[in-house]
């Protein structure tokens, strides 16, 4: 199929997207309304026969049986023999969820319905600051949704702490009240040394000012044990299964900042939304199926047209870390060069993800989209509709602009209508000639545009499991496992050994001359 793929793109390529509207209905016909939102993916050289063979290809890889296995808690991530069930964490009013011979769910509402006793209790009581470390998965995903869902953010402040740069951890501290602060520590393994390093300081912060630790700390991981070691009594730990992966974990415990943040009720809608994306994915035939056109689009850009990045550009201030929470989902799940069985992939692994809202990005690195040498396929999204109804207008031009990037990548601009610009500049003859040259866009760049209704906890929840499911299809028909991280291990090992050598308790001789010439030069500060 990837041959065929491959044919139908070169037998495509002399069709600009643009001429691609000579058909009236391609809008309707390229694009699907499901779970409330719009998802337009007319502005990208698909047509009916490549739409087809990408999702024949989904079919051939099985993308509906492995979609039902993960569903149903088959132990599809092979490297670690574990089950993916992420989704039963939103599986609120849904049936039962085996592992193994039990039901998952009885200790899934137990643990959401302590969460909410918890997040109640202190959005009750005094603490006006919460602070989260965590990083990665424990960090990134309820990160990004507090941002996002700051209109109902009506708890304490929340912050995060993630970096092992003490640089985080002091610039978040200062100016907090230790009496009134109430720190989250948040780790699916509580062994991260980021984490554990945060934590440790934390500890120390409230000792420096002698206040006791009891009621100070809430522990979120599957290690109950470690965290009980930490001290931290068993009623302020939240666990979580082995089968809900690092970056698929803001549904659960790891959630619990943002539960606090916008209350029990306001997280709650944030899981239906999730459901209701989990109905769509299970129930809609691949044709009508958003997070597996979202998949197909994407792997006709990567793999087939070999695209190697994608622009993730929300028009939602609010979304501002969500490609950095998309970076984590889509290239710690999808960059892989072996499939399951473990030979080399035949295909390129996923693609490198980025971006920015708009319209800053527009100020910034669309300059290259526009008229660079590569082509960078964008995915915009808007709301239709803000959180700020007396700024109306700001609304207005947020998606005007939105649109009017897609159209522009899309159309570009002739050479020919390039010098009419010029001419009517004032330009002549060579300079004329000269000038237009450096305002013709070659246009013909894709791009798909999500439209929601306004950014909801529901809304965000739909728009998080689009993606996640995203993720999953791609990596299914890639053959890969998206639920391991085996390359984040290599640098971990080498930090633990280069540690005491910047320290200076070990020597470097073992090390390359580049590593030990700069392990020198930092050293020449400290001495
Ligand atoms: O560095 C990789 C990773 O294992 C991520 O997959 C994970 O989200 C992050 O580290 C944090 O891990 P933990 O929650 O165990 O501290």
């Amino acid at each position: 199929m990837w041959d065929e793929l491959k044919r139908l793109a070169a037998s495509g390529a002399g069709t600009t997207i643009a001429e691609r509207f000579d058909n009236d209905n391609r809008a309707a016909e390229f694009s699907l309304n499901a779970a409330g939102m719009l998802f337009d993916y007319s502005k990208t050289a698909l047509d009916e026969q490549s739409r087809a063979a990408l999702v024949q290809l989904a079919k051939d890889a099985g993308v509906e049986t492995h979609r039902d296995a993960m569903f149903t808690g088959k132990p599809i991530n092979a490297t670690e023999e574990r089950a993916v069930l992420h989704t039963a964490l939103r599986n609120l009013d849904g049936g039962p969820v085996v592992v193994g011979d039990a039901d998952v769910m009885p200790e899934v509402h137990e643990t959401l319905e302590r969460m909410e006793d918890l997040a109640r209790e202190i959005r009750r009581g005094e603490v006006t600051d919460v602070v989260n470390i965590g990083i990665g998965g424990s960090d990134l995903g309820p990160a990004m949704a507090y941002l996002a869902l700051k209109p109902y953010a009506d708890g304490p402040r929340c912050h995060f702490v993630s970096n092992v740069d003490g640089a985080d951890i002091a610039d978040t501290l200062r100016g907090l009240d230790p009496k009134t602060t109430l720190f989250i520590v948040a780790s699916k393994t509580f062994t991260t040394i980021e984490t554990m390093t945060n934590a440790r300081t934390a500890r120390a912060w409230l000792d420096d000012r002698r206040v006791s630790h009891e009621g100070r700390f809430v522990a979120l991981s599957s290690n109950k044990e470690k965290a009980a070691e930490w001290g931290i009594p068993e009623n302020r730990v939240f666990g979580f299964a082995d089968w809900v992966g690092g970056r698929y974990s803001m549904w659960g415990p790891i959630g619990l900042s943002l539960m606090v943040a916008i209350g029990p009720e306001a997280f709650r809608a944030f899981l239906r939304g999730g459901q209701e994306m989990d109905r769509h994915f299970t129930a809609a035939p691949l044709h009508q199926n958003m997070p597996v056109l979202l998949a197909l689009v994407g792997i006709w850009n990567n793999q087939v047209l070999g695209h190697a990045t994608r622009a993730v550009l929300p028009y939602d201030n609010r979304l501002a870390r969500l490609p950095a929470y998309l970076q984590q989902l889509e290239m710690e799940s999808n960059g892989k060069s072996v499939a399951m069985d473990g030979s080399p992939l035949q295909v390129d692994s996923g693609p490198i993800v980025w971006g920015e809202p708009g319209t800053n990005g527009q100020h910034a690195f669309y300059q290259l989209i526009h008229q660079g040498t590569r082509v960078v396929p964008c995915e915009f999204m808007v709301a239709a509709e803000g959180h700020e109804p007396d700024l109306a207008h700001h609304h207005d031009l947020l998606i005007a602009n939105c649109l009017a990037q897609s159209e522009a990548l899309m159309r570009g601009r002739t050479l020919e209508e390039a010098r009419e610009i010029c001419a009517r500049q004032g330009f002549e003859r060579d300079e004329l000639e000269r000038q237009a040259r450096h305002r013709v866009f070659p246009g013909d760049r894709p791009s798909t545009t999500l439209v929601y209704p306004q950014l909801t906890p529901e809304v965000l929840g739909k728009i998080v499991a689009l993606y996640e499911h995203r993720v999953f299809v791609e990596g299914a028909i890639l053959d890969i496992n998206s639920f391991d991280q085996w390359g984040v291990e290599l640098g971990k090992e080498l930090a633990k050994a280069l540690e005491p050598m910047v320290t200076g308790e070990a020597g470097t001789d073992e090390k390359d001359g580049s590593t030990r010439q700069l392990v020198e030069f930092v050293r020449r500060f400290r001495d």
